[in-house]
């Protein structure tokens, strides 16, 4: 399926840089049985917020909520503080993804990834677009694994969308830049994503994304559901905020009684059952997430019910930009200044928490979030 998706040659080429960390991770998996979940001695992946700053204003961006929980803080993280955390890292064969805020934006962030690189493990980085043919070079020197490239629509709506002109120009000179260093260097590494949120401003631009991914001969092209929160669902999170201790950071815009009229939640399902075919038609596979069996139910009102699925708090952890270690809900269990993740991981804060998920598989603040497999009632079957 891998092969499929990236084509022989990428995948001979990941096997290659990546198979001394796969044997070496094997022998060290902790793994304790935890409510149908299996709890990893350590994250398999650690997403990076390398900075909480940004370059863009996009109205859906969840960001804006991360920015009223830390404040203007100005922090980016850097090789100084990364370092011991890869180091740990190398011994488990943890991934590691950088996001923010505009990853970009952090001066070191090639720094980082090259000594991830450094230990084999890894890498993979969302951004805007608007520094990459700027900072191209420097990324495929580092080794970046995984590039992923935010496009919302044509360029009018996704500099609209974005709050600035040249930002849908910034995504196409930025891929080319990388493609050319990449040729100049003959690396195969990156890969190159593009990745796209329905939105009701694109759902008369998806089939065009499409076309676009296979112009640019991009590996893969991704569609994330739009995480929202509606009015009764704010509710449930400011009781649960009340009661719980574990972080108050919930994923999910404001969008009052529903984002999506049904004629537009129509439009999104009448693409997801054509994109494949179109997928094929332009060259480019066509990726959904997260998975849902029941893209409907998703934009309606209301909770998906307990069967739904999330192993995050048993195999992944966050660091933000000020060295927090974090589980999701912004629930601080250490930070990199002062202490190993290791013990984070598995100090009792994070098992308090895991209790608790695996508890509440539809707790409020999983509501739309993009780590949960969504299982509603009213359909059993995807
Ligand atoms: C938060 S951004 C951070 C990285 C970078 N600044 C960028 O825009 O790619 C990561 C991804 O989340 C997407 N995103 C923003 N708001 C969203 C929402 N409400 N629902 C789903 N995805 C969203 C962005 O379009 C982007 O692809
Ligand atoms: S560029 Fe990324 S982080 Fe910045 S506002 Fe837009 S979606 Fe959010
Ligand atoms: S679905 Fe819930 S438990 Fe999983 S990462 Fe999201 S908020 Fe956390």
């Amino acid at each position: 399926m891998e092969e499929k998706r990236l084509g022989l040659k990428k995948t001979a080429a990941l096997a290659r840089r990546y198979w001394p960390t796969m044997v070496r991770m094997l022998p060290k998996l902790y793994v304790e049985r935890f409510n149908r979940r299996v709890l990893l001695g350590f994250p398999r992946i650690i997403t990076v917020f390398a900075t909480e700053r940004c370059n863009m204003r996009c109205p859906m961006c969840l960001v804006w909520q991360s920015r009223e929980h830390f404040g203007e803080a100005d922090e980016t993280i850097g090789l100084a503080s990364m370092r011991a955390v890869i180091d740990e890292a190398a011994r488990w064969g943890t991934g590691f993804y950088f996001t923010g805020g505009e990853p970009l934006m952090n001066r070191e962030l090639p720094q980082v990834i090259a000594h991830a690189a450094s230990r084999r493990l890894v890498t993979g980085m969302t951004t805007n677009g608007l520094l990459l043919e700027r900072r191209a070079g420097e990324l495929v020197d580092a080794g970046l694994t995984f590039l992923s490239v935010s496009v919302d629509a044509r360029e009018e709506a996704h500099d609209a969308n974005r709050g600035l002109k040249g930002a849908y120009a910034g995504v196409l000179s930025g891929i080319a830049r990388v493609r050319e260093c990449m040729r100049e260097r003959n690396s195969p590494f990156p890969v190159i994503k593009l990745n796209s949120t329905f939105l009701p401003q694109n759902l008369d631009d998806l089939d065009f994304l499409v076309e676009l991914a296979g112009e640019l001969r991009v590996d893969e092209l991704t569609f994330q559901h739009f995480s929202f929160v509606d009015d009764a669902c704010r509710e449930a999170q400011a009781r649960y905020a009340q009661r719980m201790p574990f972080g108050k950071l919930f994923q999910g815009m404001d969008v009052g009684e529903r984002c999506f009229s049904p004629e537009q939640v129509e439009k999104i399902v009448a693409f997801m059952e054509r994109a494949p075919e179109l997928g094929r038609r332009h060259g480019v596979r066509v990726g959904f997430g997260p998975t849902t069996n029941d893209v409907r139910a998703y934009y309606e009102p209301g909770f998906p019910s307990r069967e739904s699925f999330c192993s995050l708090p048993w195999s992944e952890a966050s660091i933000r930009a000020n060295g927090d270690i974090e589980m999701c809900h912004g629930h601080v269990i250490g930070n990199i200044a002062q202490g190993s993740v290791r013990e984070a991981w598995m100090s009792e804060p994070a098992q308090a928490f895991r209790a608790y998920a695996g508890r509440h598989p539809n707790a409020p603040p999983c509501y739309r979030c993009c780590a949960l497999k969504y299982v509603f009632p009213s359909r059993r079957k995807a």
